[in-house]
């Protein structure tokens, strides 16, 4: 199959970069947004027929509309039914219609000339609570399969977990699964492995831990590998909150599938998972990788692989808000994770530059920031202080000097929420003029910081922390792969683990919100998972490319924080849609190794750990060997101001650098 895209590159634009899927993806996000219907026997269903007809044949969106209408027509018997039910034509890069209809009228538009497949929405559930619901995956339709679930262990590479969280409960489940051969390492802080949780490793790289309260042991200290885990693949969980933000029912992607974590220790953590989803490649498992999270500069990408799936993170529509409220009666949102509800109605308010300690030899551009030396204490007890900051710094000081809560005025990163020692709220410069406005206008100005909220958002947006490509090796090679829920995610959380990392913190909770590439990629992880329960026969390529290419689209315009089309890949996971369409771009170990031979490599510079060369010396090196993979995406680099014409050839790739080799025997050394 070759498929040739020929476009004028933009003046503007130094990439075009463009998905043969985003037809489908737009598609499925329009699905998502209509899927309401008022009639029962009607659905909404997609009519796929096939390539796009040529814009330069004259075709556009009306003579393709048009077209569907006829269509729509014939099977309702009146052009009005039919502008009823038409609910999106596609022409740009497949042909095809989004349309109301019903099974019999399924029945004739196959009939009819043109029609590749017709397809249903299964996105009819209402979004109530958030990341699974908000794109759109019910628990209802996690509920359908247990059985086969049950035979699913994920994999997780982290930091342990916290066996005796709800999420890893195994009542109700079955015996482990047959298949099922690896270990569970016990010591005294982690007994036994169960059900539910059916592996447990701690890797003793070292002898001591890395950080004075680590376990050695599979136990997690830090929370983050039980929120990873949980968001996988953890229990059903009723009301579960952190302290009552972010309220609703938790659950991972496959709840009745099994656990096996591998604990690392965080020194490794990123290499072990880049160099495992190599080892797994080769024995048929999708490893999901996350993008990184140094965004949002461009080609900040890591785990660019192309047997990985690459994830970035992007938000779910609602918000952590941490409303500041003047003595103007001025409302402003700030960003937070803000547990305490403060006592008074009102608290007096200080600007960090206006109280230095001046007999400590600080001046106002020294205390703006509100470093502890800085500030006068006794200015600082009681009050709220507004300060300019770098993250943490002033969290220490307003808390050690007895402040009664905090302003932080920060730029940028503005979708995460934070905790805090003390009641915070983050705002931006723009929003702080506000409240110097205020803090001038009045002798005693006074505000106070509301508990945390969650009030909806426009979703999703790449986060701006979330890495974006291209990918640094092949430019050929679209990376990340696709997003998915990486912000502001609530799941089970470690019981040895502070929610801010202050030795004075004494909150312990059962659940945390975090945020981070590594919170979508277990999403992502949990979505193959629940594929896999559905499609056992799928290799891990099928799964991959079913992923990618049922994906929700991106509104670009919806995110301010830079070059978001480099951020998200395809789009943002659709779970259940991805069960339901066979589109599959499939490859296999031989398929990465002939695109090896094209980018060059050999038995000398790639040994054992890949494979077979042999076939190499048949294969001409290559510089664009991206375009014959098999990828279910398709990148083309373009020089601003010229015509591109790229073809490719729909086969296979992978690509490995000297960094990528010594993490593989790395591995090869820690795991075989
Ligand atoms: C849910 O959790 C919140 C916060 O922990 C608690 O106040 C509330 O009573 C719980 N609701 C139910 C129905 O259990
Ligand atoms: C702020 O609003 C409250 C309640 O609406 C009102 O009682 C109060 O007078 C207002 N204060 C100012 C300064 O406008
Ligand atoms: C700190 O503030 C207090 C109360 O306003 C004042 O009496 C004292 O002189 C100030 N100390 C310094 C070091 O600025
Ligand atoms: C001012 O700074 C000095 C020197 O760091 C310190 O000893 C003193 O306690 C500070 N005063 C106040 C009021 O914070
Ligand atoms: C604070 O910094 C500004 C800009 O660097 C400077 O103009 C001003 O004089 C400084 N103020 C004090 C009190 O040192
Ligand atoms: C973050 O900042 C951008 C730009 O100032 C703004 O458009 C957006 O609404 C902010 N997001 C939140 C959650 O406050
Ligand atoms: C508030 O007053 C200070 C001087 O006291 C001035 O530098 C600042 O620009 C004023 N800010 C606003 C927003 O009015
Ligand atoms: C393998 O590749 C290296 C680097 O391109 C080259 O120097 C070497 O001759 C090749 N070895 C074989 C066996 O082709």
């Amino acid at each position: 199959m070759t498929c040739t895209a020929t476009a004028m590159a933009a003046p503007s634009i130094s990439y075009l970069l463009f998905s043969m899927f985003f037809f489908l993806i737009m598609l499925h996000s329009k699905m998502f947004c209509m899927a309401v219907s008022s009639e029962e026997d009607t659905k909404l269903y997609v009519v796929y027929m096939g390539n796009a007809p040529s814009e330069d044949n004259g075709h556009s969106y009306t003579t393709a509309a048009g077209l569907h209408l006829d269509m729509l027509e014939s099977v309702h018997g009146s052009r009005d039914a039919a502008e009823e039910s038409l609910k999106y034509s596609y022409w740009k890069s497949f042909g095809g219609f989004a349309a109301m209809i019903s099974p019999s009228h399924v029945e004739q538009l196959l009939d009819m000339d043109g029609v590749v497949s017709v397809f249903e929405s299964k996105h009819l559930q209402v979004l109530t609570t958030r990341s699974w619901d908000f794109i759109g995956f019910p628990a209802s339709a996690q509920n359908s399969n247990l059985d086969y679930q049950s035979d699913i262990v994920i994999g997780v590479l982290d930091t342990g977990i916290w066996p005796e969280s709800e999420s890893f409960n195994d009542v109700g489940f079955g015996p482990v699964p047959s298949k099922w051969r690896g270990g569970c390492q016990t010591t005294p802080d982690f007994p036994a492995c169960n059900k539910k949780l059916v592996g447990a490793k701690f890797y003793r790289s070292l002898s001591s831990p890395i950080f004075k309260e680590d376990f050695l042991s599979p136990r997690d200290a830090t929370g983050h590998g039980t929120h990873t885990s949980s968001t996988a693949a953890g229990n059903y969980i009723k009301n579960a909150s952190l302290y009552g933000i972010a309220q609703g029912d938790a659950r991972g992607g496959v709840p009745g599938a099994r656990i096996a974590i591998h604990h690392f220790c965080p020194k490794y953590f990123e290499d072990s998972i880049a160099i495992g989803s190599f080892h797994a490649m080769k024995r048929g498992i999708l490893v999901a990788n996350s993008a990184g999270n140094t965004g949002p500069d461009k080609r900040s990408v890591i785990n660019y692989s192309p047997w990985s799936l690459t994830v970035a993170a992007s938000t779910i529509d609602r918000k952590m808000d941490s409303q500041l409220l003047l003595g103007n009666n001025i409302s402003i949102e700030g960003t937070s994770l803000n547990t305490y509800t403060m006592e008074q109605p009102w608290y007096p308010l200080v600007y960090g530059g206006n109280i230095a300690n001046v007999s400590g030899g600080f001046n106002s551009n020294d205390s703006r920031t509100c470093r502890f030396d800085t500030l006068n204490h006794t200015k600082v007890k009681g009050n709220i202080v507004l300060c300019y900051s770098s993250l943490t710094a002033p969290d220490h000081s307003i808390f050690h000097a007895g402040g009664a809560g905090l302003i932080l005025i920060l730029n940028g990163f503005n979708e995460t929420a934070f905790p805090w020692l003390s009641p915070t709220t983050v705002i931006s410069t723009k929003q702080a003029d506000l409240v110097f406005s205020y803090i001038n206008s009045t002798s005693s100005p006074t505000a106070i910081i509301h508990k945390t909220t969650t009030p909806k958002a426009p979703a999703p947006i790449v986060a701006s922390f979330s890495s974006r490509g291209y990918n640094p090796i092949t430019f050929d090679i679209l990376k990340p792969d696709i997003t998915a829920p990486g912000v502001n995610i609530l799941a089970s959380w470690s019981k040895k683990a502070p929610l801010t990392h202050n030795i004075e913190e004494t909150r312990f909770p059962d659940f945390n919100t975090i945020s981070g590439t590594f919170m979508s990629t277990p999403h992502t992880a949990g979505a193959a998972g629940f594929v896999k329960s559905h499609h056992n026969d799928w290799s891990r390529t099928a799964i991959k490319s079913a992923l990618m290419t049922t994906i929700f689209i991106m509104d670009p315009t919806l995110a301010g924080n830079g070059d978001v089309e480099f951020g998200h890949g395809a789009g943002q996971i659709n779970p259940i849609m991805a069960t339901n369409l066979g589109l599959v771009f499939d490859a296999t170990l031989d398929d990465y190794i002939n695109f090896l031979c094209r980018e060059d490599y050999n038995d000398t510079t790639l040994p054992l750990v890949i494979g077979d060369f042999s076939n190499c010396d048949s294969i001409e090196p290559s510089k664009n060997g991206g375009r014959q993979l098999n990828y279910p995406s398709i990148m083309v680099v373009a020089k601003p101001g010229e015509p591109i014409q790229a073809e490719f050839t729909l086969q296979s790739w992978l690509l490995l650098n000297q960094e990528n080799l010594f993490k593989l025997n790395f591995l090869e050394q820690l795991l075989m």
